[in-house]
């Protein structure tokens, strides 16, 4: 399976964020605010031209930790008909290596409670309890230093 991960537009990523997190919500709730700051970064996995996994990485320090050039994932998904090939594993690693290169070595994320054992295998670690966001579901803080993020290699 021939797969491409690359930067990408937010333009491009925002049906697929629609068809995997939010199900049957207005497309205007797949635009999150710092979509379109000079800071923020998209990653896309493209299979045969179409976009089959995404995620973002917005700057933005976190109350419990002390980081102060922090960056936030958001909007990891993969295409239901894809999962368990290891996109979304390759495409993390992909993005992760891309912010290392730009000088940045702080990720965390609000992992959806059913993905924390996904984000546990990429060496991200829980920090706190499982709390509810509304119309979402429950939730992880999670992070990870990247230290040896440029180790591995796809
Ligand atoms: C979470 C998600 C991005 C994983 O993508 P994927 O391409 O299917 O994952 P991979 O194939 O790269 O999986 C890598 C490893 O994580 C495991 N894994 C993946 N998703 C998992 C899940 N939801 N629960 C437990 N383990 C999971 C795989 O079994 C694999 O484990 P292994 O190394 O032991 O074989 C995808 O399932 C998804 O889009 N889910 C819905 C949206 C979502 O929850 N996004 C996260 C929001 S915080």
């Amino acid at each position: 399976m021939e797969l491409y991960f690359a930067e990408s537009k937010v333009e491009d990523i925002i049906p697929l964020r629609h068809k995997v997190l939010r199900i049957g919500r207005p497309i205007e709730t797949c635009h999150f605010s710092g979509d379109n700051d000079q800071s923020t970064y998209h990653f896309s996995a493209k299979y045969k031209d179409e976009v089959v996994g995404c995620l973002s990485f917005m700057l933005a320090t976190h109350s419990n930790f002390e980081e102060e050039k922090a960056y936030q994932l958001r909007g990891m998904a993969v295409s239901p008909e894809y999962r368990g090939r290891r996109i979304g594993e390759q495409l993390l690693s992909y993005a992760e290596n891309a912010l290392v290169k730009k000088g940045f070595r702080f990720i965390w994320c609000n992992a959806r409670e059913t993905a924390i054992r996904f984000y546990e295998k990429q060496a991200y670690t829980s920090y706190g309890r499982v709390y509810h966001i509304p119309k979402i579901g429950n939730h992880m803080t999670m992070y990870k230093y990247l230290k040896d993020a440029e180790k591995r290699v796809y």
